[in-house]
């Protein structure tokens, strides 16, 4: 198993994640907490990212959150994305519009 740096562009924040996990649970699992978890399945879209480096594999996300043309220019959903190497990316999602619950999650 295989660990990578992942970085969050906007709060400045770097944290392992494991090959085996998708980057919502790592979040999670390295005190960034209570990120904002939804259906885990890639189908309520609060998990919203932008990746602007790195590999990753990713699963079967809504076409309602997320567009083929987004797609195409990095945005994905934090549920259904393996890393594959060290990334960088940035909170799309509903926690970016809440700046009173960014402290309360962690990321500041
Ligand atoms: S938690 Fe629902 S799309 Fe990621």
């Amino acid at each position: 198993m295989k660990n990578f740096n992942l970085t969050m562009k906007d709060y400045e924040k770097v944290f392992l994640a494991d090959e085996s996990k998708h980057i919502l649970d790592s979040m999670n699992l390295n005190s960034i907490n209570k990120a904002p978890n939804g259906c885990y399945g890639g189908g309520c879209g609060v998990c919203k990212i932008k990746i602007s480096s790195g590999e990753f594999k990713k699963l079967s996300m809504s076409r309602k959150y997320i567009s083929k043309e987004e797609e195409d220019a990095g945005f994905v959903l934090a549920c259904r994305v393996f890393p594959k190497s060290n990334i960088e990316f940035e909170f799309i999602g509903k926690i970016k519009c809440k700046t009173n619950k960014e402290k309360k999650y962690g990321f500041v």
